[in-house]
């Protein structure tokens, strides 16, 4: 692991590697509210008191949780992040104690590091949003366990793991994602993000990415990790000022220049990881060749060209999608990554233009009907070329890289 890698970094460090970097400027307070109606009323600040004592959740004893991730193996690792580890865990689901692995509720145990830069607040947060918030996509929060020094969090087991795990990682269980399975899980996403935007709920996500994106059994997504989300501002305030917090590349640039958030921060974020599903490349890469590090800054000039979008069309998808369909995905996504946080469309709207994305495309994003398909052109060639040269690349920069990102080696815990 890299000194900085998935660690809260002061926003200005030079230890950036570009892989899920983490970014934290100076002081802020955590902020938590009651979210239970459904009409737009000023946050009632809660007490930790208050938050813990959620009707929805289970307070689990350290033992209970040691137990049911067998001592909390490194073989049933399933991730890593800032935060710490997450290990899938077996639980009974009518006492709720420690099962054999394959019975009961299968959970995912996410344990704080002592060395954590997140820990408490981040829990909390957590605890708080999770707790209040329920919807299909949202991952379910089933409890937590607050003992002595430790913080866990018990979560509902995602069988397909993180969308980022499908898009960019290499190995025989996570497959490329096709096109169709890209939009499902676009309008999955955008669909909790709405959800958290909306009159009821007005909550700021702030770490909209691939990792926090998690996949069910059928590619529905739900996104997890409110360690740093916000409730956004109340009467006629236009933000709600804060230390800048989130992670490299997908942080909007008038929230980084600022500290002011707002929910259209959370819409350029969106916006980057469209265009991460539709181009296949990470937000940030510093093993790309210079002047492709950072997606958006390379895609930019494509996304504005209509003859051009299909240059940064993941060469994977290669004859799954439609012109028209890939269009107006990129066009959706320039949208959402306009420098003018104003002409960033809402999440509802970004729902809507999802929808009829996969409407026009026969159900769930199926480009063979009638409409004219992607066929092999030059610029392919020339775009299979630099894929390839990239790839050597990328193989020569690793081996002479030693930055290693933690990832779960043993890939049928995703089963
Ligand atoms: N409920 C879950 N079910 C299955 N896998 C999960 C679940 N929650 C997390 N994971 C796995 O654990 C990984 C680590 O998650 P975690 O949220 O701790 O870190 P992260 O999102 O990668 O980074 P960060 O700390 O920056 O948010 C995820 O990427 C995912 O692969
Ligand atoms: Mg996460």
């Amino acid at each position: 692991m890299g000194v900085c890698l998935s660690a809260r970094i002061k926003a200005e460090s030079p230890c950036n590697t570009g892989v899920n970097s983490k970014i934290v400027s100076t002081d802020g307070n955590l902020s938590t509210s009651s979210k239970v109606s459904s009409f737009s009323a000023p946050p009632t600040p809660r007490s930790e008191g208050e938050i813990l004592q959620s009707p929805n959740l289970k307070s689990f004893s350290f033992n209970d949780l040691k137990m049911a991730t067998r001592n909390f193996r490194p073989d049933s690792v399933l991730g890593e992040g800032g935060f710490g580890s997450v290990f899938k865990g077996w639980i009974d689901e009518n006492s709720f104690t420690a099962a054999k692995p394959g019975t009961g509720i299968v959970l995912a145990v996410k344990r704080l590091n002592q060395e954590s830069f997140q820990g408490h607040r981040e829990w909390l947060a957590e605890v708080n949003y999770l707790g209040q918030f329920h919807h299909p996509n949202l991952v379910k929060l089933i409890g937590f366990c607050l003992e002595d020094e430790h913080r866990l969090l018990v979560y509902e087991f995602m069988p397909r793991g993180s969308l980022e795990n499908h898009l960019f990682r290499r190995g025989s269980y996570f497959q490329p994602l096709s096109w169709n399975l890209r939009m499902k899980v676009a309008l999955g996403a955008a669909k909790g993000l709405a959800f958290l935007h909306s009159s009821e709920t007005k909550v700021i996500y702030r770490d909209f990415k691939t990792s926090n994106i998690l996949l069910d059994s059928n590619y529905n997504a739900k996104l997890s990790d409110f360690g740093l989300a916000k409730d956004g501002p109340t009467g006629d305030k236009s933000h709600v000022s804060t230390r800048v917090m989130g992670t490299y590349g997908y942080a909007a640039p008038e929230y980084l220049a600022t500290g002011h958030l707002t929910a259209k921060s959370d819409i350029y974020s969106f916006g980057v990881v469209l265009l991460e599903m539709l181009s296949g490349r990470r937000a940030v890469d510093k093993n790309r060749p210079s002047g492709e590090h950072n997606l958006v800054e390379w895609a930019k000039p494509f996304l504005a060209n209509r003859r051009k979008i299909f240059r940064i069309i993941d060469n994977r998808l290669e004859g799954q999608y439609s012109m028209d369909g890939a269009y107006k995905a990129a066009s959706l996504a320039s949208r959402c990554l306009s420098t003018e946080s104003k002409l960033r469309p809402n999440m509802d709207e970004v729902v809507t233009a999802l929808e009829q994305l996969q409407d026009n495309e026969g159900g769930q994003g199926n480009a063979s009907n009638g409409q004219r398909m992607r066929r092999r052109s030059a610029d392919d060639a020339i775009r299979a070329k630099r894929a390839a040269a990239d790839d050597a690349n990328k193989a020569a920069n690793k081996s002479r890289n030693t930055v290693a990102y933690p990832r779960p080696s043993a890939s049928p815990l995703y089963a």
